[in-house]
């Protein structure tokens, strides 16, 4: 044969792989969620996430320093809330004192450096489990968006550096940016679930806090999996009213989605691989079928190649210990 190009010379050996590589995974593009717990010294193993646990604030401290010390520099927290506090206005969710706002307080305290994000959505403080207020079996809008701006505030006021609506409520973004500026907390971001479907992928998730919805799903307000001109138009939507990062959520079957909100906006995209993401990896890898830390690096390597700027990933420690 006599070829003019010959392609593999750039596969030849590591090295050469390495030189030429197009996307390369770093610490700084992470973001560990963390679930949060009331009591002391507890670390709850979440039976649908192997590895990964829901844990009391002391235990969450331990955890965080933890993270910073290998170079994660965000988390991103939920708490369960009690029973006794759910009721369908979700007030526990502004709580000054609630579990949320302590937590802030005491991660900024003891990691200052740490940049802290929040959910703000109202299922783990909802008896429906739902995000929103619900009457007469809806989940009403503009109401909800009310409360979610209270919780925002609070989170904000607690020492937050990012507030992140998870909520998929029409006009949110604006209503929270106008809250912030309002009352002062100029320096408070928005990372806004943008691009947010309804996905069974989410089913780990809620066990793990416990907020499945106590009826129907949550179509009504996430989007419809099989769309992808409607993520522009929530991305685009959301930066108007003010967000700084956006977010595809979940990550891996929606890599078509990042890549065209990556093209689409000038903020940074971050991307959430999701709980059922990371059941998947670590039942298959449990059952010997397949290669965990190969499967951890190359999810999220393919999340990044499709335009994620960051990556909540419940693999962040493990990532960061494979790639140091
Ligand atoms: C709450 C929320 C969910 C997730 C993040 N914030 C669940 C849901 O919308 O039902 C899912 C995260 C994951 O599955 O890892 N609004």
């Amino acid at each position: 044969m006599h070829l003019e190009r010959r392609n593999r010379i750039l596969r030849t050996n590591a090295s050469i792989r390495s030189l030429v590589a197009e996307t390369s995974l770093s610490v700084n593009d992470f973001i560990a969620p963390l679930f949060i717990d009331e009591g002391k010294d507890i670390a709850h193993e979440i039976p649908s996430m192997p590895g990964y646990y829901r844990r009391s604030l002391d235990l969450t401290i331990k955890e965080v320093k933890e993270l910073w010390m290998m170079g994660i520099k965000s988390v991103l927290i939920f708490v369960k809330a009690k029973d006794e506090v759910k009721d369908n206005t979700g007030k526990e969710a502004w709580n000054r004192n609630g579990l949320m706002q302590q937590s802030i307080k005491a991660i900024k305290d003891a990691v200052p450096g740490m940049v802290v994000m929040t959910d703000v959505a109202l299922d783990p403080y909802s008896s429906y489990g739902h995000d929103g207020i619900v009457k007469d079996g809806e989940i009403i809008n503009d109401e909800t968006v009310e409360v979610l701006v209270k919780m925002s505030l609070s989170h904000a006021e607690a020492g937050a550096d990012f507030v992140a609506p998870s909520d998929m409520m029409d006009g949110r973004i604006g209503a929270i940016r106008k809250g912030l500026e309002e009352n002062g907390y100029i320096k408070t971001g928005i990372m806004a679930y943008s691009a947010k479907y309804a996905s069974c992928f989410y089913g780990p998730f809620r066990d793990a806090l416990d907020s499945a919805p106590g009826f129907g799903d949550k179509k009504t307000y996430q989007m419809d999996y099989a769309n992808r001109i409607e993520a522009i138009k929530e991305t685009l939507m959301d930066v108007e009213e003010g967000a700084d990062i956006v977010m595809v959520k979940p990550a891996l079957a929606y890599l078509d989605i990042i890549r065209e909100v990556k093209n689409s906006v000038t903020v940074p995209v971050s991307a959430y691989n999701i709980s059922g993401e990371y059941a998947m990896i670590k039942a298959a890898a449990k059952m010997g079928w397949l290669n965990e830390e190969k499967a951890i690096l190359e999810t999220l390597t393919a999340i990044k190649r499709a335009g994620a700027d960051l990556i909540a990933t419940y693999f962040a420690k493990d990532a960061a210990r494979l790639i140091s």
